[in-house]
């Protein structure tokens, strides 16, 4: 089948390299001509792994082409996925639809025979019929199904979602469709990869509550790890125990220092206004916004605090930098609020991220950028694992205290346990589980 991807970023990429590799024919489209340009060479504008191999597989095999001839991609296409940005527009919170209705506009004129549109970028309820109504504003001849078919991907394990995914879901209201949509996705349905067909509506809202969801079992967990560190449990123990239930599932309770992401904070706010623009407020999402966004300023002074009062002149060494590990995005990553925290406390940060110190460079200032864990620790008061990157999982603790100023590690991700740092001489702090002074305390109480 021959399919048009408009948008060569994140998930147009992925969606239209994992498709070619599928075997369909695919072009990608993207107004930027530098970025054509660079993909034509080979040379793929984010870290995704995997995906310089795919590219450059389905590439080399003509199956996968790179373009910013709009006109010719779209009117040979039988499918054409819309996946450009939906950031969140400045001031409201609202996604920026502007990108999205751009290219229904671009593209109407290309339609000369029948075409499925499929709306792939992560839309509002409702974007679906605007889509439609603005191509067939633009071109009153086009015979077209417009159909939403949210993505479902993780930044750092994108091509593995999108070819086993746990669903497909597509979102008609022309039957015509149904049969274009599963040729497109048929080599997963022999995988037995359920595809779940609804209304647009209610397939634009799944993309939406599915990541609305995440986000709050995600803020659950991280409360009942504060309650932990109060009454003295442990929440990587409280997660086995909720997780192994499987009405609740074990995935997504990983306590941390809040999620980031260039997909979370930006769906739930978005969701949230859409409810409350149609009267109808979803204040547990509304909540979970708020307990995140407190969440990441508050890991700054718990790092202050197991310094000491006053971090005025110390030095602090990150270790991670991006929203979590495998990517190079820094967007709404907790590292930004810690690295801002703790400057505002007078305190000079260090760090090192395997990937992201160049992105990190571009939203944070003053940090001094280190090449490996080691030198980011020399002379530093207190090391801090922020993201959670294979690198840091076994790191040399002898060499660090001998490096460091202050044997202190603080360990947002739960990587390490007390007992085994502490046999280094290090006083560890994490997240949720028990500290060396409620333990005593609780343990004198219990005498
Ligand atoms: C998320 C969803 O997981 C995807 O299904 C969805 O397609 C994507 O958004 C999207 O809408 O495009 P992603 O943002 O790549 O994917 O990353 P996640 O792996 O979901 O992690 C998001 C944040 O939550 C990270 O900051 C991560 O550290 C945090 N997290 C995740 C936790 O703190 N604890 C957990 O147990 C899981």
């Amino acid at each position: 089948m021959r399919i048009a991807v408009i948008g060569s970023g994140y998930v147009g990429l992925v969606s239209g390299a994992c498709l070619a590799d599928f075997g369909h024919e695919v072009t990608c489209v993207d107004s930027d001509d530098a970025k054509i340009a660079a993909l034509k060479r080979g040379s793929i504008p984010i870290y995704e792994p995997g995906l310089d191999q795919l590219v450059a597989k389905n590439a080399a095999a003509g199956r996968l082409l790179f373009t910013n001839g709009l006109d010719a991609a779209v009117s040979s296409a039988e499918a054409v996925f819309i996946a450009v940005g939906t950031p969140s527009r400045r001031g409201d919170g609202h996604a920026d639809l502007s990108y999205v209705y751009a290219v229904a506009r671009d593209i109407a004129p290309s339609i000369r025979r029948f075409t499925v549109v499929i709306t792939k970028s992560t839309v509002p309820v409702g974007t679906g019929d605007e889509v439609e109504r603005i191509i067939r504003e633009a071109n009153p001849d086009a015979d077209v199904a417009v159909v939403s078919n949210p993505e479902f991907l993780r930044e750092g394990a994108a091509i593995e979602d999108f070819k086993r995914p746990d669903r497909i879901v597509i979102g008609i209201e022309d039957e015509r469709a149904r049969a274009v949509m599963t040729e497109v996705y048929r080599p997963l349905y022999l995988n037995k990869a359920p595809l779940i067909f609804t209304a647009r509506r209610t397939s634009e809202l799944i993309k939406y509550a599915a990541n609305a969801f995440l986000a709050m079992k995600i803020t659950f967990i991280n409360e009942i790890a504060d309650l932990c560190e109060a009454v003295g449990s442990n929440v990587q123990d409280v997660a086995h125990g909720i997780g192994l239930d499987k009405r609740i599932g074990g995935k997504f309770l990983h306590a941390g220092p809040g999620y980031g992401g260039s997909c979370f904070p930006k769906d739930t706010l978005a969701l949230v206004k859409t409810a409350q623009d149609y009267g109808s407020p979803l204040r547990l999402i509304e909540t979970t916004v708020a307990i995140n966004d407190q969440r990441k300023r508050a890991m700054a002074r718990k790092v202050s605090r197991a310094i000491g009062a006053d971090i005025r002149g110390k030095t602090v060494a990150l270790l991670g930098l991006t929203f979590k590990p495998n990517t190079d995005d820094m967007r709404d990553s907790p590292a930004i609020s810690i690295v801002q925290g703790l400057q505002d406390g007078g305190a000079l940060v260090t760090a090192f991220d395997p990937e992201g110190m160049e992105a990190a460079k571009a939203c944070l200032s003053d940090v001094i950028y280190a090449p490996d864990p080691y030198t980011a620790a020399e002379g530093a008061d207190a090391l801090v694992l922020v993201t959670e990157w294979d690198a840091f999982r076994a790191l040399d603790f002898p060499r660090l205290k001998s490096l460091m100023g202050n044997p202190l590690f603080v360990d947002l991700r739960n990587v390490y346990r007390r007992d085994l740092i502490a046999r280094h001489g290090f006083r560890y702090v994490s997240i949720g589980r028990p500290t060396e002074d409620i333990a005593v305390a609780l343990s004198s109480a219990a005498e």
